[in-house]
């Protein structure tokens, strides 16, 4: 097996996963910004992780609008993100549609893991996004039940991340096809 691990991360969360799923597959770890979709013609399995932010995984439309470059390469993506991993509509339709057509999702398997959200390293920008949420979802008068997980996670403040966690992935590169 000869695979790669590239991440894009604002807080660290998805690059301490991206070490981690390195040193379990014993292959080479890269900040998105060091590597080329050419470099990743050099390797079999291509495993590309990002933050979710808006239900967007940071940066993966630089693997996808590259796929027809990377066809028979074996392709996962990982998110981090602070939504529990019990609300699957959330990941298996929200953040599936917002990030993949269809048919890419014969070529990439996706994992989600969860990541950190520590209110005091967040950027200003971050901070207002957040609270601009929160008093949105806030002032609805019927909220759905994920508004209203939505509002308590704008507080969420932790690190979630779990090494364990990332035993289905490391699995899925090792055994399969
Ligand atoms: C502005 C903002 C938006 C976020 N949006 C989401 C989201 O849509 N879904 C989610 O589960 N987590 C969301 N998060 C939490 C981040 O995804 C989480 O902190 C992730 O681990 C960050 O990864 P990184 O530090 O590697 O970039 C958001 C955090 C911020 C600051």
């Amino acid at each position: 097996m000869n695979a790669v691990v590239i991440y894009r991360t604002k807080y660290g969360s998805t690059k301490t996963y991206a070490e981690w799923i390195s040193e379990e597959l014993d292959c080479p770890v890269f900040d998105y910004k060091n590597i080329s979709v050419s470099d990743l013609l050099n390797y079999d399995t291509i495993i590309y992780g990002g933050g979710l932010y808006a239900e967007v995984i940071n940066g993966v439309h630089l693997l996808t609008k590259s796929l027809s470059r990377l066809a028979g390469k074996k392709i996962v993506v990982y998110s981090t993100g602070i939504t529990p991993l019990d609300c699957r509509d959330y990941y298996d339709k929200l953040v599936i549609e917002k990030n993949f057509k269809p048919d890419m999702l014969d070529q990439i398997k996706v994992f989600n893991f969860l990541g950190k959200m520590k209110l005091d390293e967040l950027s200003l920008v971050h901070r207002t996004a957040l609270k601009t949420l929160k008093k949105i979802m806030s002032g609805k008068t019927n909220p759905s039940e994920m508004e209203k997980l939505l509002i308590d996670l704008c507080d969420a403040d932790g690190d979630f991340s779990d090494r364990a966690a990332i035993k289905e992935l490391v699995d899925y590169v090792k055994n399969e096809g």
